[in-house]
């Protein structure tokens, strides 16, 4: 595999979807219609950064059933190289309400996903070292997706993460290790709650001043990008360092690209990924050229139903809205 590769560490989710009129309340029963299909958040991004053209690796733990057995066969299809640990939990599921407009909530039951060890990582070492950037996110074990970041950033890998979802406290030891976050405006600011003690609301978040986001950014992640996407508002970009990057400016602001959006589960998995998969193919472009392909990328994802299997192909972002 070349240097223009991409490796994920994360999780793989047997998802099974009900999209229903709208979003149940406590107590209430509904009908829906309903349809399972590959996802978790690791294995959306790795399929986002393959069809985004990056030759990709996928580290993960996989349980012995059907599920695993799903993972590895869509791995094999799509040209994913695939870096298993097999575990004796099940593989790990998700529930997952949509509703009309294309919103969700999803409960997850990690299953394998959270028996991926240092150790684990430790074994793929070689899926980490030679590439050219490292995407995870929080579905799998902190211990391990530390191990995995440690490892790339040593070996020159540009060290990607994805801080989602956004009950996991991110410590310090691997946000240090990270040099680009992407947190979304639900992410962002559960994270600065923790971090600083106090938080816009997430609902606010887009409307803040440039100068007090960007502010707020590099307390964060002084020593890196954080990429704050903020669904149908675009998405915030705050560098520590612009010039590294080959953007003029220290924080600006990239639109969404226009969507119908029917599903948007995974919509932040396909821009990290193909965020990662830009990155790796043409490491001198300016940075806002990746973030606005990602964004162009995660519109067409929105406009299709389902995780995984809703990732576009790169020809098909090019096709509607240019190369
Ligand atoms: O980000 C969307 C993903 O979150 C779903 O595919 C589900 O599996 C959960 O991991």
């Amino acid at each position: 595999m070349s240097q223009a590769s991409v490796t994920v560490v994360g999780s793989f989710n047997v998802d099974h979807v009900w999209r229903c009129a709208r979003l149940p309340r406590p107590g209430e029963t509904l009908g829906g219609r309903y349809l399972s299909g590959p996802g978790g958040k690791g294995f959306n991004q790795a399929m986002a950064s393959a069809r985004a053209g990056a030759a990709t690796r996928f580290v993960c733990a996989l349980g012995e059933d059907a599920g695993g057995q799903l993972a590895r066969a869509l791995a094999a299809a799509e040209g994913i190289e695939l870096h298993e640990t097999r575990s004796s939990e099940p593989t790990g599921t998700a529930g997952i309400f949509v509703d009309a407009q294309g919103r969700n909530s999803i409960v997850i039951g990690p299953g394998a996903n959270a028996a991926l060890t240092p150790a684990d990582i430790e074994a793929e070492r070689e899926a980490l070292v030679h590439a050219a950037v490292v995407l995870a996110q929080l579905e799998t074990p902190l211990p391990a997706v530390e191990h995995a970041l440690r490892l790339a950033g040593a070996a020159g890998a540009c060290t990607l993460l994805n801080p989602a979802p956004a009950d996991v406290a991110l410590p310090q030891a691997l946000l240090a290790l990270v040099r680009i976050a992407t947190p979304n405006e639900t992410e962002f600011c559960a994270w600065a709650q923790r971090q600083t003690g106090s938080a816009p609301d997430p609902d606010a978040l887009a409307a803040l001043a440039d100068a007090a986001l960007h502010a707020l950014c590099r307390r964060l992640l002084p020593q890196g990008t954080v990429v704050v996407t903020l669904g149908a508002a675009g998405c915030f970009v705050s560098h520590a360092d612009h010039a590294r990057h080959g953007d003029a400016l220290p924080c600006y602001r990239v639109p969404a690209a226009p969507a119908q959006a029917v599903d948007t589960t995974g919509a932040g998995d396909a821009f990290n990924g193909a965020l990662a998969a830009s990155l790796a193919l043409e490491p001198q472009a300016p940075f806002a050229q990746h973030v606005r392909f990602a964004s162009r990328y995660a519109a067409l994802s929105v406009e299709r139903h389902g995780a995984a299997l809703a990732m576009p192909r790169r020809a098909e972002v090019d096709a509607r809205f240019g190369p």
